[in-house]
C-alpha cells in the first residue's frame, strides 16, 4: 500500500523516481498461468517536483501509470507519467506551481484557475476499462483517457460532451447483468459545491441517465455501492469549505460531531426518491459490496470509527488516533419499507485490515461470497535488519462470509504489499476460482514485485522481479484482452544498422 506516513517528502524507498520505464522480458520465477493474457494497470502518485507545503497530502503527487504485460507466461513492464496540465505546467516552469491538496488559493497565480479546479488534478488513483477505452481517474478531473499499449495520455474525455459534471468519480461500478458503467461526480458544479450528479454509461460509452441531487453536506465521497435497484452513497466526517481553503487549508477536515449518511436512490427514478439514512460518526472510503434482499439493501464495507488519514486534520485540533483510523469488514443492512431512516451496523469480524478490500466484480450489486484484501500479519516473521522499520502489509487474506473462514497468503519478510485484484480463471468460473494479483515493495532489495497467487488455495504460483523500485500504486485492475485492444507483442523494432557477416 502507499505509505501514509509519507508525507509531502518521501524518503528512502518511496523517494522520489523522475523516469518512466519499458522492460521486456521481466525475470519471473515459478509459473505464469497460462490463462493469463491481459495486463495488469496500476496508477498511483508519484513526485515529480515535491511539494511546496510542509502539510500537504500524499494525494497531491503526480499521477503514474504503469501495466505488467502478460501474454503467453511472458511478462514486460511499461510506465509514464499521466500528463496532466498541472504536470505539464510543472514541467515547463521546471518546478512546483501547485500547492495544498485541492485547495488554488495556494497555488501560483499563474495557475490558480479557481472557477476550473479541474485543471489543476493529478491523476493519482485509479484505472477503469469501459467502452474499449482504459482511463486513469481521479475524483477531482474528468477521467483520462490512456492508451492500454503505450500508455500515453491521450487526455480528458467527457463522452462526447455528455458527461456534464466537472467532476468523475475513483470508483465506478459496472453492473455485471447490464454492462453499465455507473459513475457520479461530487462537487460537481465547483469548488465545495454540494451538487452530486450520477451517469449511467452504456456499455459502448455513451451517456444514457443523468440523476443531479444534493448530498446532506460536503464531503469526501470516494466510493459508491450498487445494488440491481439502488445507487447508495456513503457521506461522512470530512468537511470542506471555500473559507477552508481560502485560509491554506488542504481540502478536507476531519469533524467527528458530523453524522454519517447512506444516501439510497432508485437506479429507475430521477432522483427526488432519494433517502438519506443517519448513523452514528464513521469512516467510509472503500465498499466492498452491496445487493438487495428483498425489501432491505445490503452493503459491506471495511469502515474505521475515525479518521484514517493523519494529513487530513481534525477541525477542533485533537490528534490523530490510530485506534480510531482502524478498519474492520462491517455489514450494514437497510430497510427500505421503514419509515425510520436509520440502519444496522454488525462487525463481522474484529480483524484489523487494510480497507482496500476487492470481490469478485462478476458479483458487483449481487450476493456473494468470498472479500479479499490485505493486513500486517504481525505472527509473521519481519526482518528489520535488511528492511528497517517500515510499516508493513505482509498478508494477502480470503474472508469467506458464509463460513467466517480465513485464509491467508504471506508474500515475505522484507515485503510490503499493495492492494489486492482478483482474477476469474475464466468467464464462466465460479465466484472465487482464479488467481490474485498485486504488487509488493522488497524494502531490503529496494525494488517492486508482482506476485501471482492462486485465491482457493492462497499459494504464491508467479513472481515477477523488476530491477528497480516502481512507484506504488493506489489501485490497480487487471484487464483481459478480450476486454481492451492489447496488442500482443510490445517489443520495439531494432532501427540501426545490423551485422550479419
Ligand atoms: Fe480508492
Amino acid at each position: 500500500m502507499v505509505d501514509f506516513t509519507q508525507g509531502p517528502a518521501p524518503a528512502g524507498y518511496f523517494s522520489p523516481l523522475r523516469f518512466e520505464a519499458d522492460i521486456y522480458d521481466c525475470e519471473v520465477e515459478g509459473s505464469i498461468p497460462r490463462d493469463l493474457n491481459g495486463a495488469f494497470f496500476r496508477v498511483g502518485g508519484e513526485w515529480f517536483y515535491p511539494s511546496n507545503t510542509t502539510d500537504d497530502s500524499p494525494f497531491s503527487a503526480d499521477g503514474y501509470i504503469s501495466s505488467f504485460r502478460i501474454h503467453n507466461g511472458i511478462v514486460d513492464f511499461k510506465s509514464r507519467w499521466v500528463k496532466t496540465p498541472r504536470f505539464l505546467n510543472n514541467l515547463a516552469a521546471r518546478k512546483q506551481l501547485y500547492g495544498n491538496y485541492r485547495n488554488p488559493f495556494t497555488s501560483d497565480t499563474s495557475v490558480q484557475n479557481i472557477d476550473k479546479p479541474y485543471l489543476g488534478t493529478v491523476i493519482n488513483t485509479a484505472p477503469i476499462a469501459h467502452g474499449g477505452k482504459l482511463f486513469a481517474l481521479k475524483e477531482d478531473a474528468h477521467p483520462y483517457e490512456i492508451d492500454p499499449n503505450t500508455l500515453e495520455t491521450l487526455g480528458p474525455w467527457d463522452f462526447d460532451g455528455r458527461f456534464k459534471a466537472q467532476t468523475f468519480s475513483a470508483h465506478p461500478k459496472v453492473d455485471p447483468l447490464s454492462g453499465d458503467m455507473i459513475c457520479y461526480g461530487y462537487e460537481a458544479t465547483g469548488l465545495c459545491t454540494d451538487d452530486l450528479w450520477i451517469y449511467t454509461i452504456s456499455p459502448n460509452g455513451r451517456v444514457k441517465k443523468e440523476i443531479r441531487i444534493k448530498v446532506p453536506y460536503v464531503s469526501l465521497l470516494h466510493d459508491m455501492v450498487l445494488t440491481q435497484k439502488y445507487f447508495i452513497f456513503p457521506v461522512y466526517g470530512y468537511v470542506t469549505s471555500i473559507e477552508m481553503l481560502r485560509a491554506g487549508k488542504l481540502h478536507w477536515g476531519w469533524d467527528k460531531t458530523m453524522p454519517t449518511y447512506w444516501g439510497i436512490i432508485s437506479r429507475e427514478g430521477d432522483g427526488s426518491d432519494a433517502r438519506w439514512f443517519q448513523g452514528p460518526a464513521s469512516c467510509v472510503i472503500h465498499t466492498i459490496n452491496a445487493f438487495d434482499d428483498g425489501d432491505k439493501v445490503i452493503v459491506d464495507a471495511p469502515i474505521s470509527d475515525g479518521n484514517p488519514f493523519p494529513f487530513f486534520p481534525s477541525v477542533d485540533g485533537s490528534p490523530w488516533s490510530p485506534q480510531l483510523a482502524r478498519h474492520t469488514i462491517r455489514r450494514l443492512t437497510f430497510d427500505m419499507t421503514s419509515t425510520r431512516d436509520t440502519y444496522e451496523e454488525k462487525m463481522l469480524d474484529p480483524t484489523d485490515i487494510v480497507d482496500l478490500a476487492r470481490m469478485d466484480d462478476r458479483f458487483i450489486s449481487l450476493p456473494y461470497r468470498y472479500v479479499y484484501s490485505s493486513m500486517s500479519d504481525t505472527t509473521q516473521p519481519f526482518d528489520t535488519a535488511r528492511a528497517g522499520q517500515n510499516r508493513v502489509v505482509n498478508t494477502y487474506f480470503r474472508y469467506d462470509l458464509q463460513t467466517a473462514e480465513w485464509r491467508k497468503y504471506f508474500v515475505g519478510d522484507v515485503h510490503n504489499l499493495q492492494e489486492v485484484s482478483f482474477i476469474p480463471r475464466s468467464e464462466t468460473a465460479p465466484e472465487g476460482d482464479g488467481h490474485l494479483i498485486g504488487t509488493a515493495s522488497n524494502y531490503a532489495d529496494m525494488r517492486t514485485e508482482l506476485v501471482i497467487v492462486d485465491a482457493t488455495e492462497m499459494t504464491e504460483l508467479a513472481r515477477v522481479y523488476l530491477p528497480f523500485r516502481m512507484t506504488p500504486q493506489v489501485h490497480a485492475r487487471w484487464y483481459s484482452n478480450k476486454e481492451l485492444p492489447l496488442i500482443e507483442a510490445p517489443m520495439p523494432a531494432y532501427t540501426g544498422r545490423v551485422q550479419n557477416s
